[in-house]
């Protein structure tokens, strides 16, 4: 079942720059997708416009068959994480984690025990149980970054998006949360839209890539199908001559010998 779906979109800017042209491109239920490409690509407008963040300027954006070009951010069942994930600094970690559950109004607004089960869940979850008292700078940049993870799922999103939340991280830390992420992608299910300029971590995250170049789809699908068939020589120099230097290094390294 496709659950987000993307149908001749263009995004053009105020300035006229067309930062992603007549986009086709769907997402399935339950599908982990990373969009990847170069530093300017598109990859966070295309995320953007799906968020509700950027209008769309052609096509439209489908959530579960609804159009949804004109929904406001909040009315999508959106949950997000971004590079920079501001946390409130004055409230504890519980209270970050149930901070837009208690800001929901009317029908949305669920009752205090519900939002108090679900936080004590996601920290669970979330391996952060024992830090829900404490305030964001005494934590530790991973445990910050699994907060601003929690807080967007505390929320049962339909679609989680993820705009290259781990850069921000040191290497090792970033090779845990990545593991972290695919494992919690595969209890929960969420459908998952994951930007990244990060070849690695592209091909070790996905179900599915699609990779963009000034704006463009080059090519979509299984991680190891596109890099065994690459399509046209701007994925085979981005994505497949990439991998292979990483894995010359590597023997080069540590000769079989
Ligand atoms: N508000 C804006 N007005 C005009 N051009 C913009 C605006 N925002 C982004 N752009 C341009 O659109 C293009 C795509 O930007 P976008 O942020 O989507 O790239 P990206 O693939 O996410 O890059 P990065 O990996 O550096 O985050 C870039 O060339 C950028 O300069
Ligand atoms: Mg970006």
């Amino acid at each position: 079942m496709v659950e987000v779906r993307y149908e001749g979109v263009t995004k053009r800017y105020d300035d006229g720059f067309e930062a992603v042209k007549n986009l086709d491109l769907e997402v399935q239920d339950g599908e982990f997708l990373v969009l990847l490409g170069p530093s300017g690509c598109g990859k966070s407008t295309t995320l953007r416009m799906l968020a509700g963040l950027e209008d769309v300027s052609e096509g439209s954006i489908q959530i579960d068959g609804d159009k949804i070009n004109d929904l406001p951010p909040g009315a999508r069942g959106l949950g997000m994480v971004f590079q920079s994930y501001a946390l409130y600094p004055h409230m504890t970690i519980a209270d970050n984690l149930s901070f837009g559950l208690r800001m929901a109004k009317g029908e949305e607004r669920l009752p205090d025990d519900e939002i108090i089960r679900r936080v004590q869940e996601t920290a669970k979850l979330m391996e952060l149980d024992d830090q829900l008292e404490k305030k964001p700078k005494e934590l530790s940049g991973g445990q910050r970054q699994r907060v601003a993870l929690g807080r967007a799922l505390v929320r049962q999103p339909k679609v989680l998006l993820m705009d290259e939340p781990l850069s921000n991280l040191d290497a090792e830390l970033r090779h845990q949360m990545r593991a972290e992420i695919r494992r919690l992608h595969d209890t929960l299910g969420t459908t998952t839209v994951y930007v990244t300029h990060d070849q690695i971590e592209a091909m070790t995250l996905a179900d599915r890539i699609a990779i963009l170049n000034h704006g463009e789809l080059q090519q979509h699908g299984a991680p190891l199908d596109v890099y065994n068939h690459p399509e046209n020589e701007f994925v085979q120099g981005f994505l497949c001559k990439h991998i292979d230097e990483i894995v010359d290094t590597a023997n080069s390294l540590f000769p079989k010998e």
